[in-house]
């Protein structure tokens, strides 16, 4: 086995062990709510996962860096990455999980120097487990998976997501929406951005579009590319942001959507 052989089957085993533990959590009526910001959602299944996921890693890898959505969201992680680092978003879909709807996923990526290497995203109330490996290809449940051929605009299924905060932005939001829905064939929004970005993978997705953070993408990142999709930005990040893991204005989709709907979306700036 390769060392990112052996990072992925690690990784997954993780994944598993937090998922299975949100599901029963969530089984045995165990949840707590409270609102970060008075806003945005986090139950006590939420804290349990990233504690569950942070600790094995600082079990088994001591000296790597870990940037985890509830423990340690510190953003200058990222700039400390000559060291292994490890990007974890314990619950993506926190508000369908407490809602019990089945779009959740735990979502671990494994990144050296700024390239995202390994990538699992897991959603145990499916039993799926998309994962990737750098120049290796990407998986669900062990099958190799491709994204959609879709090439038309007018055919095209569109994901995207919604910040928890929408006080400000909303008009830019909907001019961006309102242009996607004028060219394509529709909108989804499933909430969890790690799973819309494997859905693109899959091709149950045609393209997914959001201002996210490192967490919510960097795994679905890694799988997107390997299915063969594109992974970019609708407006360009500048230096010193041009790593993987920048998360603002994300367009990841099949190739030949790439560009027209790259347009769309920056001409519907305000
Ligand atoms: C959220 C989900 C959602 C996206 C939000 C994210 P969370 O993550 O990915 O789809 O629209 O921007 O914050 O809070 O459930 O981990
Ligand atoms: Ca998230
Ligand atoms: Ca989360």
């Amino acid at each position: 086995m390769s060392n990112l052989e052996s990072i992925l089957a690690f990784a997954s085993d993780i994944a598993k062990q937090a998922g299975n533990m949100i599901v029963e959590m969530r089984a045995g009526s165990q949840l707590n709510h409270s609102y970060k910001d008075g806003i945005e959602l986090v139950t006590n299944s939420d804290i349990a996962a990233d504690t569950l996921i942070t600790d094995a890693i600082r079990n088994q890898f001591p000296q790597h860096q870990i940037l985890a959505e509830e423990s340690n969201p510190d953003l200058s992680t990222i700039e400390h990455s000559d060291t292994p680092l490890w990007v974890i978003d314990p619950i993506d879909g926190t508000v369908n999980y407490a809602h019990h709807h089945h779009q959740v996923a735990i979502s671990i990526a494994y990144v050296i120097k700024g390239k995202i290497q390994v990538a699992v995203v897991y959603n145990p109330f499916l039993s799926e487990l998309f994962s990737a490996i750098r120049q290796k290809g990407a998986w669900l449940n062990d099958q190799p998976i491709r994204c959609s051929h879709t090439t038309e605009m007018k055919r095209a299924i569109v994901a995207t997501g919604f910040p928890y905060d929408k006080s400000t932005q909303l008009t830019q939001l909907m001019a961006r929406l309102q242009s996607i829905l004028e060219n394509c064939a529709d909108v989804r929004r499933l909430g969890s951005a790690a799973l819309d970005i494997c859905w693109v993978a899959l091709g149950r997705l045609d393209a997914y579009y959001e201002t996210v953070s490192p967490w919510d993408c960097a795994a679905g990142w890694l799988i997107a590319k390997e299915a063969g999709a594109r992974c970019g930005y609708f407006i360009e990040p500048v230096p010193p942001n041009t790593h993987e893991l920048h998360s603002e204005h994300l367009l990841v989709c099949t190739p030949a959507l790439y560009e027209p709907l790259k347009r769309i979306l920056h001409d519907a700036q305000l």
